[in-house]
């Protein structure tokens, strides 16, 4: 523990020549062990809430602790429960306990970008997860191509409905929150897919609406409206699973799933289920061992003090013209056929999926 401090200390003094002592830091893990050539200070992990998707409370957390342990680095993760003053005070707390790197996926650009100035002011190292913060200016940033997810899904709904060889069906859109940069790219890949087909008649628009922070609850009762005034609708382009989830409860209802495909994202366990019972007609599976493999691999040379030489390109950031050092995963379609890929890749488990309801539509599937 001493010999941690010490370092953690050292690495402040060496970021920025004054820094806040350590503090009260006692949740901390005892000592960096290292395994390089430097002592690692401690990685501040900030996750942005447990509702919005499946990912946030079980599989990053549980993929970043992995990498970090693994690496002998000491981090902390911690989630801001959607709410962005509690993500302002944790980060205020990791600052001030001296922190050598900061992640943060944010809640929204404003209070990441905050967040991110008051880090780097404090000399420490950051890294944008999975969302960019516009204009944060973090030093890294992981995630996936997320114009790539969102074509995934526009291909994946184009599929689907000429499977029903319905005429011009009506395509309703639940994009993600207005304030979250990957919706707006996952809306720019699915768009460029579903608009020249609404352009050249195939598909008629219906209505586009944004999910404010990814509301699941919300997204239900807009999808209701939707319903009620357009009783056509003939397939939903949801931007992830949790909103595809809504949708699918709402048209169940109305005794039309199955009938109205639905698209979604993050393969979680809820959407593969979904899926296997023929309600939604895919999910994008987004390897988020690898992203948080990446991500860990960002920080620990951080945490170092060495300059990390893992990142394969830069991301632009579109409000303020920056390139931001960048490591973008491809993600990955899946359909019934290949829900046993995700299962493979050990991202959930077959008895999460396969319970009692699905053990036929498992079987049917190939999994076994
Ligand atoms: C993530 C998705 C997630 C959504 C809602 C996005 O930024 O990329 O994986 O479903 O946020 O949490």
């Amino acid at each position: 523990m001493r010999k941690g401090l010490f370092a953690l200390a050292a690495v402040s003094l060496l970021a920025t020549g004054s820094i806040a002592a350590c503090g009260d830091d006692s949740g901390s893990d005892s000592g960096s062990t290292g395994g390089g050539s430097a002592a690692a200070g401690k990685v501040g992990i900030i996750l942005p809430d447990t509702k919005s998707s499946q990912r946030w409370g079980t599989d990053d957390p549980k993929f970043l602790k992995a990498a970090f342990d693994a690496a002998g680095v000491p981090v902390e993760i911690q989630n801001a429960q959607g709410d962005k003053t509690q993500f302002q005070t944790i980060a205020d707390g990791m600052i001030s306990s001296g922190v050598a790197v900061l992640m943060i996926v944010n809640l929204d650009s404003g209070t990441g970008k905050a967040v991110l100035e008051k880090a780097k002011k404090a000399g420490i190292a950051t890294i944008d997860y999975d969302r960019l913060t516009l204009s944060g200016g973090a030093d890294y940033y992981v995630s996936f191509d997320n114009v790539a997810v969102g074509k995934l899904q526009g291909e994946g709904l184009v599929k689907c409905l000429e499977e029903k060889k319905y005429t011009k069906p009506v395509v309703a859109e639940l994009n993600g929150s207005p304030t979250d940069n990957n919706a707006t790219l996952f809306a720019q890949g699915y768009d460029s897919i579903l608009d020249p087909k609404y352009a050249d008649g195939t598909f008629t628009k219906g209505p586009n609406q944004d999910v404010p922070d990814w509301d699941n609850a919300q997204a239900g009762t807009i999808f209701e409206q939707m319903l009620t005034s357009n009783k056509n609708i003939k397939g939903v382009l949801a931007a992830n699973d949790g909103l595809g989830n809504a949708a699918i409860t709402v048209l169940k209802k109305n005794q039309l799933n199955g009938q109205v495909p639905v698209t979604g994202q993050d393969a979680t366990v809820q959407g593969l289920q979904n899926i296997l019972a023929g309600d939604q007609c895919m999910t994008v599976y987004k390897a988020i061992k690898k992203e948080a493999d990446a991500a860990a691999d960002l920080a620990v040379a951080l945490a170092k003090k060495q300059k990390p030489t893992t990142a394969t390109g830069t991301t632009k950031d579109p409000e303020s013209g920056a390139d931001v050092p960048s490591v973008l995963l491809e993600p990955q379609s899946i359909t019934k056929e290949n829900v046993k890929d995700v299962i493979a890749d050990g991202f959930v488990t077959k008895d999460a999926v396969c319970t009692a309801d699905f053990a036929k539509a498992c079987t049917d599937a190939g999994i076994s």
